[in-house]
This record gives C-alpha cells, sequence and structure tokens, in this order.
C-alpha cells in the first residue's frame, strides 16, 4: 500500500484511512473523549491515518481550537508523537445546532482544513451527541448542502449513534428524516457489539469450519442461551436510564445482533450485502409476541439494594436521577422462537441485566444430550449435555463442554472444558470496538453497521413488549444487585424443563 506519508514509507500497513475529515457533533461528551478519542490514537499509532486526517470538533460548550486540541490529548495517559503530530490539526467549532451560523462556521473551516491538510473534500459526520438532535443536525447538513460532495469523487458519510429511535414510529421517522438528506449508503449506524473481534468470531466460527455448521442447527441443538450481563449499576446515569431501560438499550440492538448472527444461514459473500441481507432474514424470522404472551415469555425486573463487586449498592429507585416508583426495567429475559427450518422447536433464552454477578456476555449453545447411556447407574451423574460457549466478553474465547471419563479404576463420567482463548493463541493486539468501526466508516465499510431494515425489524421485535410495559400490563419483578436475576427469570426455563447456566 502507498503511504502519502514519508514517515510510513516501506511499512506493510493492513487498511489505512483515505484522506478525510472527520467531524464530531457532540465533541465536548463522553463518548468523544472516552471512546473516539482513544480510538483515534491507536489508529494513528497503527499508522492507519493518514496525515491528511483532521478531526472538526462541532459542540455548544465554548472551546478554542487549542482547548479541543488539549483536551485530545489528555484521552489517553502518554500521548504517541504520530497523535501529538495530527492532533495540532484538529479544529473546533463552538455553536448551537439550530443556528444556521453554526454550520456556514463549520463549512468555512471544512474548507480551510482541506487546503491545509489536503483533506479531498471528503467528510465523515459523526453524530456523537445526545439522540433528540440527531434528526435537526442532518436535516441542517442538508439545508447547507454539507450533506453533498464538495467535489467529484469525493465522499460524504454519517456516522449515527445509538439508540436509533425509542420505538418503531420513532426510528421511522428518523431515518424519513435521514434520508432527506442523505442516501442509505452514506448512513453507517453504529451498534459497537458488530465491531468487537469476538462477535465478528462468530461469522469465522461458522462459516470457516466445517464441522459446526452441520450440528447447528434443530437436530442437535436443544436450545441457545444469551447473556449479555452488566455488574454495575447505573451510576450517575440514571436520569438517561430512566427513559431508555435495559430493553431499548441493550437487547433491541446488541442482543437481537448477537442473536442474528448466531440465527442467520450463510451467506454467499462475507460482505456487507451478503451478511445484512442475512441477518435481516433470520431477525424476520423470530416470532413476533402477541399482547398476551409478554407477561409468561419476558420477565422484566428492577435490582435492590444488594452486594456489586465487592460493594454494597442501593436498590434501582434510590438511584441519583431514578423516580422513587419507577417502572423501569434493569434487567429483562425472555424466549424467543423462531420460525424457519434451521430454528423451529428451539427456544433461543436471552438474558441481560445490570448489576448481575459478573460482566460477560456469551452464546451458549445447548445440545441435545445423549439418547442412551451405556453406563452403570450413578456413572455418568456428573455429565451435562454439550455446549459450545462463544465468550464475547471479557476473556474471550470459545469453550467446548463434553463428557471425559474420571481417572481411576471406577467408570465414571463428568463433564470437561475444551477451551480456546483469544489471548493465548493469538499475539496480534485485538483493536477496540471503535477503532475498528471509526476506519471502517473511513474506508467505507458499511458491514458492520445496521442498515435500516434491520434496524426497523429489531423494533418490530421488542414493540410488543414496550406496548404491553407502557400499559403496565406485566409485572416487573425484583431482584438483589449482585444474584443472577429474580426467581421468575428462573422459572420461565423450568418451567421448559430446563435452567440457566452459569457463566
Ligand atoms: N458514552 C458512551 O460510552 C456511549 C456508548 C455508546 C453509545 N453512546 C451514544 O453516543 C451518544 C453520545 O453519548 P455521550 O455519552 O457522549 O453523551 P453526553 O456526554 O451526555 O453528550 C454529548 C454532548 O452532547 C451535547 N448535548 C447535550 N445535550 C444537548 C442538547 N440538548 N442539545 C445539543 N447538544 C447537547 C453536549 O455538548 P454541548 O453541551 O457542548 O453541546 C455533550 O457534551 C449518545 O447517542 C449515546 O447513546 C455513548
Amino acid at each position: 500500500m502507498t503511504a502519502d506519508n514519508p514517515l510510513l514509507e516501506g511499512l506493510e500497513v493492513e487498511r489505512r484511512a483515505p484522506p478525510c475529515v472527520l467531524v464530531v457533533f457532540g465533541a465536548s461528551g463522553d463518548l468523544s473523549s472516552r471512546k473516539l478519542g482513544p480510538a483515534l490514537e491507536a489508529l494513528a499509532d497503527n499508522r492507519q491515518l493518514p496525515l491528511a486526517f483532521s478531526v472538526v470538533g462541532v459542540a455548544r460548550t465554548e472551546m478554542s481550537d487549542d482547548d479541543f486540541r488539549r483536551r485530545m490529548l489528555q484521552v489517553v495517559k502518554k500521548p504517541s508523537a504520530a497523535w501529538e503530530r495530527l492532533v495540532a490539526g484538529f479544529r473546533y467549532v463552538t455553536g448551537d445546532y439550530t443556528c444556521p451560523e453554526t454550520f456556514e462556521q463549520l463549512r468555512r473551516v471544512l474548507d480551510e482544513v482541506d487546503e491545509e491538510r489536503g483533506t479531498a473534500g471528503n467528510r465523515v459526520y459523526y453524530l456523537a451527541t445526545v439522540p433528540e438532535v440527531f434528526a435537526g443536525v442532518a436535516s441542517s447538513l442538508g439545508e447547507h448542502g454539507l450533506n453533498q460532495p464538495k467535489r467529484e469523487g469525493a465522499f460524504v458519510r454519517l456516522v449515527v449513534e445509538k439508540p436509533f429511535g425509542r420505538d418503531l414510529q420513532s426510528s421511522h421517522q428518523l431515518d424519513e428524516t435521514l434520508h432527506e438528506s442523505f442516501r442509505e449508503d452514506q448512513l453507517y449506524r453504529i451498534d459497537h457489539y458488530l465491531g468487537k473481534e469476538t462477535v465478528q468470531n462468530v461469522l469465522a466460527l461458522r462459516f470457516a469450519n466445517s464441522i459446526f455448521e452441520p450440528i447447528w442447527n434443530r437436530r442437535y441443538i436443544d436450545h441457545v442461551q444469551i447473556t449479555v450481563a452488566e455488574s454495575l449499576g447505573v451510576g450517575h446515569r440514571g436520569g438517561f436510564y430512566e427513559r431508555a431501560g435495559a430493553l431499548r438499550d441493550i437487547v433491541q440492538n446488541h442482543v437481537l445482533q448477537v442473536l442474528g448472527l448466531t440465527l442467520m444461514e450463510p451467506p454467499a459473500t462475507v460482505d456487507a450485502k451478503g451478511i445484512r441481507d442475512e441477518k435481516v432474514k433470520a431477525l424476520r424470522a423470530i416470532d413476533i409476541l402477541r399482547p398476551e404472551e409478554v407477561a409468561t415469555e419476558v420477565v422484566r425486573a428492577q435490582y435492590e439494594a444488594g452486594w456489586a463487586e465487592g460493594e454494597m449498592v442501593r436498590g434501582y429507585r434510590e438511584e441519583e436521577g431514578v423516580a422513587p416508583d419507577s417502572r423501569t426495567e434493569t434487567y429483562v429475559a425472555m424466549k424467543v422462537r423462531v420460525d424457519n427450518w434451521r430454528w423451529a422447536g428451539v427456544p433461543f433464552y436471552v438474558r441481560t441485566g445490570k448489576c448481575l454477578p459478573k460482566r460477560v456476555t456469551e452464546v451458549a449453545m445447548q445440545f441435545h444430550g445423549v439418547p442412551h447411556l451405556p453406563f452403570a447407574s450413578g456413572a455418568a451423574q456428573g455429565l451435562e449435555p454439550n455446549a459450545l460457549v462463544l465468550r464475547i466478553q471479557p476473556d474471550e474465547g470459545i469453550t467446548l463442554r463434553f463428557g471425559a471419563k474420571v481417572p481411576g479404576q471406577a467408570f465414571e463420567v463428568r463433564s470437561v472444558s475444551m477451551d480456546f482463548s483469544y489471548g493465548a493463541a493469538f499475539l496480534e493486539e485485538t483493536p477496540e470496538a471503535y477503532e475498528r468501526l471509526l476506519l471502517d466508516a473511513m474506508v467505507g465499510d458499511p458491514t458492520l453497521f445496521i442498515r435500516a431494515d434491520e434496524v426497523e425489524q429489531a423494533w418490530v421485535v421488542v414493540e410488543p413488549l414496550l406496548n404491553a410495559w407502557a400499559a403496565d400490563e406485566a409485572p416487573l419483578a425484583r431482584y438483589p444487585a449482585g444474584t443472577w436475576g429474580p426467581r421468575e427469570a428462573d422459572r420461565l426455563l423450568e418451567s421448559d424443563g430446563r435452567r440457566w447456566r452459569s457463566p
């Protein structure tokens, strides 16, 4: 690959961003300094950003270019020389998004950056601000012609953070507004879970191996458990969380994306169209709950005071910014049925929650038990059905659980684990999700971003739950912080003769 930076000559770089400007709306915020800044620094260190690159921050907070540059240097403990060199060219626009002057000023700054840095009129706009202003910013970009390439061959893209709407209707509305100024192929809707290496490894495991795909179906799999557990409570984000809840915050996006990758048919090609076509087909095969099923197939709950991460934590309703009579769920467990040939009759149990015993995300495929155990009675008491567990975070890897003979004179069988650990198998550093996704957006690879039809279908799946809960038609259970959720969630599986794994 040729390098326009003399320092890079002769060095092999896997993928590099083309000359471009990243315009960050909400550059004064948490996401910008905690995730985007460090991700850009890592890309700069890996020589994946050209010298013809700049960031233009936009927000209402008063800052000079130098203030913003200082802030961007502070996103990492020890900024590298490569990062310092890039940051020196960053710019900042102070302004309100309802004010046309903000966008006129932005245009002037972008023109100057093109001139000074050679960024060629290429733009990636990033909505790293509160969702209430997503539509307004996109429309203003359109009204000021900033949605159009400045010259032939240049690209203009818009990265949209989650949440994408609050329900089916508002996500439709947001899409309509975005589409007034941007084509679908210019839109990059982020679900940072898809940027995680181990989530992408679900594809590698399934489609690069001949041994897993033949058993990836109802004939061999009894059921699947997907767990997205967080050990912390809402902390200072109670006000935000009150308006979201676990269903909107985690299930509608992360859980359904992981589920989609698990369910989908093999794509003809692993590219944006191939993957997203199959994923949306899989989401469409999910059985939509009838209103009366919500109370029996779904459990929602809130944490009460208890111990989490070795500390006594207060209950959700006592958290700062949370109403004392709040009905917002911090936990969801749900049984998902899939109506297609591959998965008919295989339940997918998903659960997510805050203040659970540990932070862990995993997909556990549990296989049928053997039809007959030819051992003496009691010999296989310690044997569980086979399971293949995809550990997404932390401790990324794959575990296969199978039965083995316990050493000794007696013939006793017990379950053991065969482990693959990412960290031990590969010396390469795993890039953070935002590194991967930022580079993808700059390179123009939308494979790991969510297409409009996927977002819509994900809202269709959760809509009956939102409606039932808004009408308070389903009970709200409680669980002590630091436990694996309410008894009701255990009963959801027990009534099917199954139980939750302990991750
Ligand atoms: N933080 C994370 O780790 C994280 C993770 C995943 C997704 N996200 C998503 O990323 C986006 C940004 O998150 P964040 O945590 O960075 O949010 P944030 O810190 O609360 O807000 C970002 C910036 O938005 C601006 N802002 C706040 N209220 C505004 C309003 N009413 N009108 C215009 N601007 C307003 C503020 O800048 P000024 O006041 O200076 O204009 C603020 O610095 C959200 O959509 C969030 O869901 C965040």
